[in-house]
């Protein structure tokens, strides 16, 4: 028989887990301490907005018409110990407050509510980003409470997913790494993943640590690439260069790569700016903080584009934001997403407004999120209305509708035709040709 699936956790990563899992061909129950999302996700409604993910949900969720049924969601632990046989942690790891460690709350307390209901064989598998060490912690700790003893074991199984491609990047990974103790716990997992693997994708096996390792590794190199290229454009500025035609030249040469080389505002989310953070914590405990001191300067040179994005703008409403209208055009930290947390888009908006200016956003997805957070700043529902009588405007967030906006109508409604592109993804010709002051980070003026 097919082995049954628990989620616990059903956020970003776990709902959508769940989803495929099901999806997979597996009986899935879903379980969340927080009621009002297991109400709605068992309506086949989504917390967040995430492509694809809906469409999943209600064809698995038990209730919907002509829907598998193989997914059912509870708040009960009790339940989810004797419904499964591998059980998958997907709460959140969120950033301590006033520290760069991360917060192992959600994880622990998942742990020590699920483990002294574990009285038959069962694998858990951590998928939550965690410091490593946490696992072998978790691992005995499991051994300690459960009544299955030995065997109820723990496995660690990293989760790459990205916001805006969530479904496609858990249906289809690009790689699967265990990080497991036992050759029950590999079969089992080979089992769990059978299709994806059957398709192609590599299956690797390692241990513990290295499994824990393998995420914090994979985001310090992305956040590392982000920050290079945009450290390139601060030269780039200096010495009036183009980071973006160096960014595709450099690209072509495949040890390089063209991905992650987009210069703009910085990395924002959920997870980099906050991984990498908990990366150097942990390694300053483990006597090896030397090793990642650079992502320091990767967080800092992040960090930098912010303030420099409310500078150009100072500088192009004449040296004050007092009395000046500002226009921001994104508030979500990468398109095709909801997400507000940590977003450069919104950080500037926020410091522009809190120097003086007159901020008004406008985001496809994410107002209800930003108003949540920023509600002294001013939203419009459209980027038409928002760019209204703006001295200048800001594209913070690559909206595909923002690429497609038309620059001369835009044009009649704006007080002065200025716009900053922060992502670098607007064709500066097109509004030049319009008759605005076009100017990206990273790129000379005209
Ligand atoms: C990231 C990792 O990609 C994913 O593997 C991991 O599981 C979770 O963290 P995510 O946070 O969804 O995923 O977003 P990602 O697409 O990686 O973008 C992160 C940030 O970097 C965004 O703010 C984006 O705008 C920015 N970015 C990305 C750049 O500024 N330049 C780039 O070239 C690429």
């Amino acid at each position: 028989m097919a082995p049954k699936v628990t989620v616990i956790g059903t956020g970003y990563l776990g709902a959508t887990h769940a989803a495929a899992m099901a999806d997979l061909g597996f009986e899935v129950l879903g379980l969340d301490v927080v009621q009002e999302k297991i109400d709605m996700l068992s309506q086949g409604r989504v917390p967040m907005f995430e492509p694809g993910l809906e469409e999943v949900l209600r064809r698995n969720v038990a209730g919907f018409e002509g829907s598998s049924g193989r997914l059912r969601f509870t708040t009960s632990y009790a339940e989810a110990a004797e419904f499964g046989d591998v059980h998958f942690l997907c709460v959140n790891t969120p950033q301590r407050h006033g520290e760069y460690a991360c917060d192992m709350s959600y994880v622990d307390s998942a742990v020590e509510s699920l483990a002294p209901h574990l009285t038959r064989p069962a694998l858990v598998v951590g998928k939550s980003t965690v410091p490593v060490g946490s696992a072998a912690r978790l691992a005995a700790r499991i051994a300690e409470l459960a009544p299955a003893g030995d065997e109820a074991q723990l496995a660690w199984n990293p989760e790459f997913l990205r916001e805006g491609f969530a479904v496609q990047d858990t249906m289809h990974p690009d790689r699967i790494v265990v990080g497991v103790t036992s050759e029950w716990a590999e079969e089992l997992l080979r089992e769990v993943y059978a299709t994806p693997v059957a398709e192609g994708t590599p299956f690797l096996v390692t241990d513990l640590p290295t499994a824990e390792l393998v995420k914090t590794a994979a985001n310090a190199f992305l956040s590392t690439k982000i920050s290079f290229i945009n450290a390139m454009a601060e030269v780039c500025e200096a010495a009036d260069g183009d980071v973006v035609k160096l960014a595709e030249a450099i690209g072509h040469d495949d040890r390089i790569g063209k991905k992650f080389l987009r210069a703009g505002i910085g990395f924002g989310g959920g997870c980099l700016p906050k991984d990498i953070r908990a990366f150097m914590a942990r390694a300053g405990e483990l006597g090896a903080a030397e090793a990642l001191s650079f992502l320091r300067e990767i967080d800092s040179i992040n960090m930098r584009r912010r303030v420099h994005m409310v500078e150009l703008t100072r500088e192009a409403v004449g040296g004050s934001f007092l009395g000046a209208r500002v226009a921001v055009l994104g508030a979500t930290f990468k398109p095709d997403s909801d997400d507000v947390r940590d977003s450069p888009a919104l950080n500037i908006a926020g410091q522009i407004h809190l120097q003086g200016g007159q901020v008004t956003v406008y985001d496809p997805k994410g107002m209800e999120n930003a108003r949540a957070l920023f509600p002294t700043l001013s939203y419009a529902p459209t980027a038409q209305e928002a760019v209204r009588g703006a001295d200048v405007v800001l594209h913070l967030t690559e909206w595909r509708e923002f690429g497609e906006l038309d620059p001369a109508q835009l044009a009649e409604t704006v007080t002065h035709r200025r716009i900053l592109d922060g992502r670098n993804t607007l064709d500066p010709q097109l509004w030049r040709k319009a008759g605005w002051t076009y100017r990206a980070l990273g790129r000379p003026n005209a």
